[in-house]
């Protein structure tokens, strides 16, 4: 949102307001502490005719029963299992309700926004419209004001709450722009360099290069081979194979999709010297098939670790995990206006785009991007199939975003899974802390403010706590132990600590309840309430984990050291898609949601025991037997996992 536009538009043809109706609003939403670095401009006055671009996210039917939909066609004991739905079946079955539309036009009409001015998204989930300052103020019965950023002298137009009529409310989810700020700010001092775009997310707290790169290793010193003997120091695409036993793919149709947000690229130069290093039977020129999202580009002008390093790390590993099959790369956002995971749920599911009319300025990209110089075209909104599998190694704080707009994303995660795509996110790399190590300031940690993580609140990351996703942690091979199948990782503490923790958002899925019960009637931590929210009722994560360590990854013309679970969730990945081929060679469903399964399996993971996910200046969580908030079930047994999902129908 453009504020030189928004306040100082004039002219505007406003609609004289109809005599309020007398009906009682009631507060919808609030912001329940303060931004610490935004301030309230009292010296700019808004102008009451500067035009606000409104959107109402009304409530969808049905979503109460989306878990038991979902659970009938993913539990392992439902008979339905793998009979996944139709994207019709599903935005027919969860579309807003005529009543919930009729209600909120009508209220919308009897305050005076004529109906010409309404507009509906495609998938109906949206109502927008132009509406001037006093306009907003009066329907929503809230005063707008410019809040500026401390550091960065941005501006964002918000309101510190806003009510609505009490018989509208159980209609609307929530609405923008109001109470909401921007997720964004403190990544763009970071990462500023190409042509001032900011980043909407970014890669799980980065990949980390170790501060001793094996660069040109494999070119300088040929007497340094990548072997299974090594695995402790190398990790390498035949380490992983070897550590969870499994072999190469086949050809076998399935699919498998990486997502990337610009301007973060991968450079086929640094595919090419991976293969020749690592996986010589993958020939050069190999690439991923490219889907380019909201005016993406691989970008190769500006090339550095930070830009290649997160799909470089990505790329080769989940391309030479499932090889033969081909990795379908999601390119996803301008260089200009960046994007969100909305973006990209947007670009492979018409019924979630939030591009009619359901886009937040602060969070998402907007296109057609018409005010700074962006991609011009249409949003992408359905334009690509959803891959089964689809991994990301991105994330936000859970802290940074409206507790509404993440529910709502949530939810289309649950959708996905309806539909029979897995879905993948990293835990985070800076154990009980958020991005950037940060914790909060107040055990209120969602919507709140972070710390520079010495203390403090744990941050657990989003949509790592969404019950809908299969969150990934991070291991590490123990010192000097050889790499067998058979011999457990430990809890990664090399340059990164394997996210994980308790959400303070949603609540414990049932799947988990029996894992999270144990763990804390044997292994109950001893932090208090105010580090966590240690209720027993809310989601824990990761669910699995994977190596997150010493990966041998080829970025910018040589071979460096890599840490992450950014590098844990595309490998967990790569297993799942072998798993989906065999299924699919048997002429059987892709295995969709995979939650229920692994936790009906517990067998099916080496037990992770020993390490820790320290942040916030504690020690964090402690890998046990059995569930914990560090490793989650702990790492793939192939073979295990393989006849497991072989069993169901
Ligand atoms: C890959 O797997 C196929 C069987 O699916 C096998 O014939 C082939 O030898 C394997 N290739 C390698 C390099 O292991
Ligand atoms: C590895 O998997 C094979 C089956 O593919 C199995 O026979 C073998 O026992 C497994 N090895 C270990 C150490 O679990
Ligand atoms: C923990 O979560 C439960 C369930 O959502 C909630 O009722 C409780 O208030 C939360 N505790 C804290 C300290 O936020």
């Amino acid at each position: 949102m453009k504020l030189s536009v928004l306040a100082f538009v004039t002219g505007f043809a406003a609609i004289a307001l109809a005599a309020p109706a007398p009906v009682s609003h009631v507060v919808h939403e609030k912001r329940e502490t303060q931004m610490n670095k935004w301030s309230r401009r009292s010296d700019l006055k808004l102008n009451g005719d500067a035009i606000i671009p409104m959107s109402i996210g009304l409530t969808q039917r049905n979503l109460d029963s989306g878990y038991e939909f979902l659970m009938d066609v993913s539990h392992p004991t439902s008979p339905n299992y793998g009979k996944h739905w139709t994207f019709d079946k599903i935005k027919e079955r969860f579309a807003p309700s005529t009543t919930t539309i009729a209600a909120v036009k009508e209220w919308l009409v009897d305050s005076g926004i004529d109906s010409e001015r309404i507009k509906m998204s495609k998938s109906l989930t949206w109502i927008k419209f132009d509406v001037t300052v006093e306009e907003a103020e009066s329907l929503l019965q809230t005063e707008y004001g410019i809040y500026t950023h401390a550091t960065t002298g941005k501006d964002h137009l918000a309101c510190e709450s806003y009510s609505l009529p009490a018989h509208i409310r159980e209609h609307v989810d929530f609405i923008t722009p109001t109470v909401h700020f921007d997720a964004t700010v403190k990544l763009e001092k970071k990462r500023r360099d190409l042509e001032g775009r900011s980043l909407k997310i970014k890669p799980v707290t980065q990949v980390k290069e170790n501060p001793n790169p094996i660069a040109e290793l494999a070119v300088q010193q040929p007497q340094v081979t990548f072997s299974l003997a090594n695995c402790f120091t190398y990790i390498t695409p035949d380490c992983l194979r070897a550590l969870y036993n499994f072999t190469n793919g086949t050809l076998a149709q399935s699919s498998y999709g990486i997502v990337e947000y610009t301007p973060q690229a991968y450079l086929q130069s640094d595919l090419n010297l991976f293969y020749s290093n690592l996986q010589r039977q993958i020939s050069s020129g190999t690439g991923p098939t490219v889907d380019l999202i909201d005016g993406a580009i691989v970008q190769t002008t500006t090339q550095s670790f930070s830009y290649n390093g997160e799909s470089d790390l990505d790329l080769q590993y989940a391309i030479a995990l499932v090889y033969p099959q081909k990795v379908t790369l999601y390119q996803t956002g301008d260089t200009v206006e960046g994007a969100s995971f909305n973006n990209f749920l947007d670009a492979i599911d018409a019924s979630y785009c939030t591009s009619g009319g359901g886009d937040d300025a602060t969070y998402d990209g907007i296109y057609p991007d018409t005010a700074s110089g962006g991609y011009k075209g249409a949003a992408n909104c359905g334009t690509f199939a959803p891959t089964s599998v689809i991994s990301t190694s991105y994330g936000y704080n859970e802290a940074d975003l409206p507790a509404a707009y993440e529910v709502r994303q949530c939810n289309e995660y649950m959708k996905l899974g309806l539909a029979g795509v897995t879905v993948l996110y990293s835990s985070g790399d800076n154990g009980v802390a958020g991005n950037s190590a940060e914790c909060c300031t107040s055990a209120k940690c969602a919507g709140g403010t972070l710390n520079s993580g010495g203390s403090g609140t744990f941050n657990p990351s989003f949509p790592g706590t969404c019950p809908y996703i299969t969150a990934v942690g991070a291991t590490q091979i123990k010192p000097n132990t050889a790499v067998t199948a058979t011999n457990p990782e430990e809890a990664c503490e090399t340059v990164i600590y394997s996210g994980g923790g308790f959400s303070n958002v949603f609540a414990m899925p049932s799947y988990q309840s029996s894992a999270i019960s144990t763990y804390f009637t044997s292994h109950k931590p001893s932090y208090t309430a105010t580090q966590y929210n240690n209720s027993q009722t809310v989601r824990g994560f990761p669910d699995v984990s994977a190596n997150g360590a010493n990966y041998v990854v080829a970025a910018d013309g040589s071979l460096s050291l890599v840490y992450g679970t950014s590098a844990s969730a595309p490998v967990f990945g790569s297993i799942i898609t072998l798993i989906n081929e065999q299924r699919i060679a048997a002429g059987k469903s892709a295995v969709g949601f995979i939650n229920p399964t692994l936790y009906a399996n517990p067998g099916a993971f080496t037990d992770i025991t020993t390490g820790g996910n320290q942040g916030c200046g504690t020690a964090g969580f402690t890998s046990v037997a059995g569930w914990d908030p560090v490793t989650g079930l702990g790492t793939p047994k192939y073979p295990v996992l393989l006849a497991a999902f072989m069993a169901l129908a």
